[in-house]
């Protein structure tokens, strides 16, 4: 595992960039797993002026996001379909760019098809990750199995109390979410995280140097062969 901690969360968002675009040119990552959140829209806004500047080309890249809410879809501006056609899929061109389908009438075929999807496009060649302030990876919440593949999922009351924000007033977070499963997630070739802020510090030393534990998600991520963490100093500070 490496981790580098940048001078601050711009100065993080910009080295995952330069990471998974070096990645991409180098022809080594045909095949991205992205996330949604706060923190990878810097990362996107990299891409994008990098692929506007010419330096960069996703048209030849399959993407694959690791999760969304249930119940919602392409039309629901709160969707992770929308973030990502708003921060990505809609500025640059991608292959192929894949959401679970939060609209599926059967959301458990759903995700075995996204498993199978992955699969054919020949398994995730480099995976971007957030943490939860809970130690979740996707929405795999503390207490899933480490072995857990693409499936449906309740989010916990300090999941559903992070992303209250983004949504408006009256409107509450869906319960239940399509996710990757940390098994899925373990089967990408290379895994890049990024965590920034004060309030990632405490997941990200359980993360990275508690137990191995469906406790905290993402200390699975110990058992990885190439898991590269880009911090800032405020999530880093307790990592020693
Ligand atoms: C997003 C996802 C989540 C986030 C995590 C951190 O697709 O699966 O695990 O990566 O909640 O979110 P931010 O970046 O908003 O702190």
């Amino acid at each position: 595992m490496e981790i580098h901690v940048l001078p601050d969360a711009e100065a993080a968002a910009k080295a995952v960039a330069a990471h998974i675009a070096a990645r991409v040119v180098a022809g080594e990552a045909h095949v991205l797993g992205l996330a949604t959140g706060r923190s990878p829209i810097r990362i996107y806004a990299d891409l994008v002026a990098r692929v506007q500047a010419g330096s960069l080309s996703l048209a030849g890249v399959k993407s694959f996001n690791l999760d969304e809410y249930l119940g919602l879809g392409a039309a629901d501006t709160t969707s992770f379909r929308s973030y990502m056609e708003q921060h990505l899929f809609s500025r640059v061109a991608l292959a192929e760019a894949h959401v679970p389908d939060g609209l599926a009438r059967d959301p458990q075929a759903e995700a075995l098809a996204y498993e199978r999807a992955i699969a054919a496009a020949g398994g995730i060649d480099l995976q971007l990750l957030g943490i939860g302030q809970n130690g979740h990876i996707g929405f795999n919440e503390p207490g899933s199995d480490l072995a857990s593949r693409t499936r449906v999922v309740k989010l916990t009351a300090s999941t559903l109390a992070a992303n209250a924000p983004d949504f408006g007033p009256g409107q509450s977070v869906p319960p239940e979410a399509l996710t990757m499963g940390i098994g899925t997630i373990m089967e990408a070739r290379e895994i890049v995280l990024i965590a920034t802020g004060a309030a990632k510090a405490a997941a990200l030393v359980a993360a990275l140097k508690g137990p191995v534990s469906p406790d905290c998600p993402a200390s699975a991520l110990q058992g990885h062969a190439a898991v590269h963490v880009f911090a800032d100093p405020a999530a880093a500070a307790r990592l020693g």
